[in-house]
């Protein structure tokens, strides 16, 4: 029997080697743990930190995450372009400019369930096209049928994502943030039923700075000269959050972080 209530759980910023790691090594375990409907993942990280490739992409498809957002890094690895225009469930920010490659929506169906899936980047300290508060209520019309709607909001700025969620609230069913790698402890359900959180965090090295070896971030703060940047492979985390999406359609019943260490090697 399909439950009532559709369980989205959304993956923060997966990060290098490390992160796809705890992807693959968590995400059988909390589909039967916590009855997960769909998964979606920023992976705008996944390639040794910064950008991703179709290898990574299709990495994180086959460890079961039905539609993939990016942000700032998505143009990284020139590769990776052709196939934002030919794979339709990994999303650039809809905001960007329609000369860039990719898409900014889609919508994934399971077991008589749809799930529109919008990605946006932030315009403070971000490169964007357009302003997310604009561009979404034409990306929404592109999820017109979807039954419930997650947004990925990938900003620097704090005040950005707070407007987006007030702005969508009653409207879609989730507002995640993305981007800063640091999660935020304001996870609620606003009070016109959609599910919220400014940051989700990062999934990758919780033993770096945001994702890179904390040796070599530290020395360049120390001394403002440029140094190779690795992805840290030390104390890797999963930063998510549950949403429980209500019967009633583009409603949230609750959200909840899932933060957890990945299972020792
Ligand atoms: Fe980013
Ligand atoms: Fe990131």
């Amino acid at each position: 029997m399909v439950p009532a209530v559709t369980a989205i759980l959304f993956i923060g910023d997966v990060v290098g080697r490390a992160g796809r790691r705890v992807v693959r090594d968590l995400l059988p375990g909390l589909r039967d743990e916590l009855g997960l409907g769909f998964v979606v993942a920023n992976g705008e990280n996944a390639a040794g930190g910064i950008g991703i490739t179709p290898k990574e992409a299709d990495e994180l498809f086959g460890a079961g995450v039905d539609v993939i957002t990016l942000g700032n890094h998505t143009y990284r690895h020139r590769e990776v372009w052709p196939y934002l225009d030919e794979q339709p469930h990994i999303l650039r920010p809809a905001n960007f400019l329609p000369t860039q490659p990719g898409h900014g929506t889609t919508v994934v169906e399971r077991d008589g369930r749809s799930l529109g899936v919008v990605n946006l980047s932030g315009n403070l300290y971000m490169q964007a096209g357009s302003p997310a508060l604009v561009t979404i209520d034409d990306a929404l019309r592109e999820v017109a049928d979807a039954g419930h709607v997650l947004v990925d909001m990938h900003a620097e700025a704090t005040s950005e994502k707070v407007a987006l969620g007030w702005y969508l609230d009653g409207r879609v069913t989730a507002v995640v943030g993305t981007h800063t790698h640091v999660p935020t402890a304001d996870a609620r359900v606003l009070p016109g039923g959609t599910a919220y959180i400014t940051d989700v965090g990062m999934t990758g090295a919780r033993g770096g700075v945001i994702g890179v070896r904390r040796e070599q971030s530290i020395a360049v703060m120390r001394t403002h000269m440029p140094m190779r940047y690795d992805s840290s492979d030390e104390d890797p985390w999963i930063n998510a959050v549950l949403v429980r999406a209500s019967p009633q359609p583009r409603r949230a019943e609750s959200i909840e972080q899932i933060l957890r260490a990945a299972p020792p090697t």
